[in-house]
């Protein structure tokens, strides 16, 4: 195993369109030995989700864990590792919810986004197998966060409000208590 490097905002990888990957690709040595790496990586960064255009890889596969020891989020439900490949997005319920959020990429800064609060995810898993969730509320974010990776969108795109747009360091001192997803 190896802990990758994180690329950050300006590095033209992180812009663009990651490619899919076919069943044999997913099964392959090779990825099966990414996934591993990618779960380090998350582990080394202290994140709750990771995906492959971040360490600088343009491909269809994101890792998300909110662990039940996250020091950083004591009150986020907890959930399984997810490792998806291809994911289609289908938006269940247009209202949306505000969390400020972070990213591995974007390291000192937050900034607030509004989002749609339940989603389905079909994706494939490790096995190529294929799967589908729903998620909502504070998992809703997290898992549109770590897809928009996918497709070469960072969540400083989405923020529309640009006075809800800051230093952590300053976040912690003026916003402290509102709610929160840090990558
Ligand atoms: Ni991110």
């Amino acid at each position: 195993m190896a802990t990758r490097e994180i690329i950050r905002m300006g590095h033209p990888q992180l812009r663009e369109k990651s490619s899919e990957l076919s069943i044999d690709e997913i099964t392959s040595k090779e990825i099966q030995q990414f996934i591993e790496d990618l779960k380090e990586t998350m582990a080394a960064y202290n994140g709750i989700g990771i995906a492959a255009p971040q360490v600088g890889v343009n491909k269809q596969l994101a890792l998300i864990h909110v662990p039940t020891e996250s020091e950083r989020y004591p009150e986020a439900p907890v959930t399984e590792l997810y490792v998806i490949f291809n994911p289609k997005i289908t938006v269940l319920d247009e209202t949306t919810q505000g969390f400020w959020e972070g990213c591995l990429s974007v390291p000192g800064l937050i900034g607030y986004v509004e989002r749609p609060r339940k989603v389905k995810i079909d994706y494939l898993d490790t096995t190529a197998t294929m799967q589908s969730i729903v998620v909502e509320d504070f998992h809703a974010t997290v898992f549109q966060h770590e897809l928009d990776h996918l497709f070469g969108k960072l969540y400083i795109d989405r923020i529309t409000d640009s006075t809800k747009f800051s230093y952590t360091e300053e976040f912690n001192q003026f916003h402290n208590g509102e709610e929160s997803m840090e990558e």
